[in-house]
C-alpha cells in the first residue's frame, strides 16, 4: 500500500488567500525513503505537516492527501487522531521539544502503546527492544530516567523508538538532525534509515541539506516556493540535477564530495510564493531564465531521470 499519497495539493490561508502551497505532488511508497529537499520557506514543512492533517490556521486546501487509505484533509477530528496515534509518526528537528520533560522516559515510550490496548508488561518489553535497537546501552535503566538526563542526540534516538513504537506506515522526519552536531546527526541518520527498512515504514525525509538527501534516499523531491520543481531518484541527482535550481542548491552544498570549500550559498535570496515572481517562481534568480520563464508555471517534462519543471531542464549556464 502508498504510505503517503499528495495529489495537487494547494494551500492559501487568511481572508487574503495568501498562496502557500500550489499544486504538490508527493508519493512515498510503502517502506521507502523519500526526500524532501529546499532553502528554508520552500514549504516542505507546510508539505510534511498535511499528511498530520496539521494545517495552518486558516487555511483552504485543495486537492488530495492520502496517508495509508485514510482521506486526511476530509477526516474528521476523532480520525485524524487514531490516524496520528498508529499510522503516522513525526521526528522534529528538536528532541527536547517532542518529550515531557517531567516523565520519564518509559511512560514517553509505553504510552502509544497502551493507548491502543498493549498490556503494561508488553508496553514495557516491547520498549525495551526499541531502546536496544535505537542503540541505547542500557535499555532497561533509560526507561526510568527523565529526558535531561540525555544528550540530544540520545534524546532523538529515544524519540525514534517512539515513532517506531506503532509501526506506523509512514513516518515523518522533519530536518530530523539538524540540531544535533555532526557525528552525531550521521549516526542518527544511519539508525533513522536502517530502521525504517527493517521494519518496512515509509519516510519522508525533508532536509535543506541535498546532499545528504541524495545520498540516503530512493527518490527526492525538491521544493522551490511552494511548488515541487524537480524528482529525481537520489543517485541521480549527484550526476545530473535538471533544474537550474536542483544545481544551484547541490553546488551551494557544504559536503560535496567531502570539499571544505566554502559554502557557496545560492544567489540571491530564497521566495515565498506569495512573494514570487509569476511564470516559473525561480526565474529572478535563474542563470538559465529567458522571457518564455515569464509566461507561465512551467509544466513538468522528463529530462533523463528527472522529472522537471523547467523550459530548460538539463541545460548548462551560459
Ligand atoms: N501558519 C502559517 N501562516 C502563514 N504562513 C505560513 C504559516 N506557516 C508557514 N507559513 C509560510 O509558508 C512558507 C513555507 O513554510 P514552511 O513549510 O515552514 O517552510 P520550510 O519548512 O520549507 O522551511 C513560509 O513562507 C512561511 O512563512
Ligand atoms: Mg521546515
Amino acid at each position: 500500500m502508498t504510505a503517503l499519497a499528495i495529489e495537487g495539493l494547494g494551500l492559501t490561508v487568511g481572508a487574503g488567500a495568501v498562496p502557500l502551497l500550489d499544486g504538490v505532488g508527493v508519493r512515498v511508497g510503502a517502506g521507502e525513503t523519500v526526500g524532501l529537499v529546499g532553502e528554508s520557506g520552500s514549504g516542505k514543512s507546510l508539505t510534511a505537516r498535511s499528511a498530520l492533517g496539521m494545517l495552518p490556521r486558516g487555511a483552504r486546501a485543495t486537492g488530495r492527501v492520502t496517508v495509508a487509505g485514510t482521506d486526511v484533509l476530509a477526516a474528521g477530528r476523532r480520525e485524524l487522531r487514531e490516524l496520528r496515534r498508529t499510522r503516522v509518526s513525526m521526528v522534529f528537528q528538536d528532541p527536547r521539544a517532542a518529550v515531557n520533560p517531567v516523565r520519564r522516559v518509559g511512560d514517553y515510550l509505553t504510552e502509544g502503546l497502551r493507548a491502543r490496548g498493549v498490556p503494561a508488561r508488553a508496553a514495557t518489553e516491547r520498549a525495551l527492544d526499541l531502546l536496544a535497537q535505537v542503540g541505547l546501552r542500557d535499555p532497561r535503566g533509560a526507561l526510568r530516567r527523565y529526558p535531561h538526563e540525555f544528550s540530544g542526540g540520545m534524546l532523538q534516538r529515544v524519540v525514534i523508538a517512539g515513532a517506531l513504537a506503532t509501526e506506523p506506515a509512514l513516518l515523518l522526519a522533519d530536518e530530523p538532525t539538524t540540531a544535533l552536531d555532526v557525528t552525531t546527526q550521521a549516526e542518527v541518520v544511519g539508525l533513522l534509515k536502517e530502521l525504517q527498512k527493517a521494519h518496512g515504514t515509509g519516510m519522508l525525509f525533508v532536509t535543506h541539506d541535498l546532499d545528504l538527501a541524495a545520498a540516503i534516499c530512493d527518490r527526492v523531491y525538491v521544493m522551490y516556493a511552494g511548488r515541487i520543481v524537480e524528482e529525481a531518484p537520489g543517485a541521480a541527482l549527484f550526476g545530473a540535477p535538471a533544474h537550474p535550481y536542483t544545481r544551484a542548491l547541490l553546488e551551494a552544498s557544504p559536503s560535496v564530495r567531502g570539499e571544505r570549500a566554502a559554502v557557496k550559498a545560492v544567489r540571491g535570496r530564497p521566495r515565498s510564493l506569495a512573494e514570487a515572481p509569476g511564470g516559473c517562481a525561480f526565474r529572478d534568480r535563474c542563470p538559465l531564465a529567458g522571457d518564455d520563464c515569464a509566461r507561465a508555471v512551467p509544466g513538468t517534462r522528463r529530462h533523463g531521470a528527472s522529472l522537471a519543471a523547467c523550459l530548460r531542464a538539463g541545460e548548462e549556464p551560459r
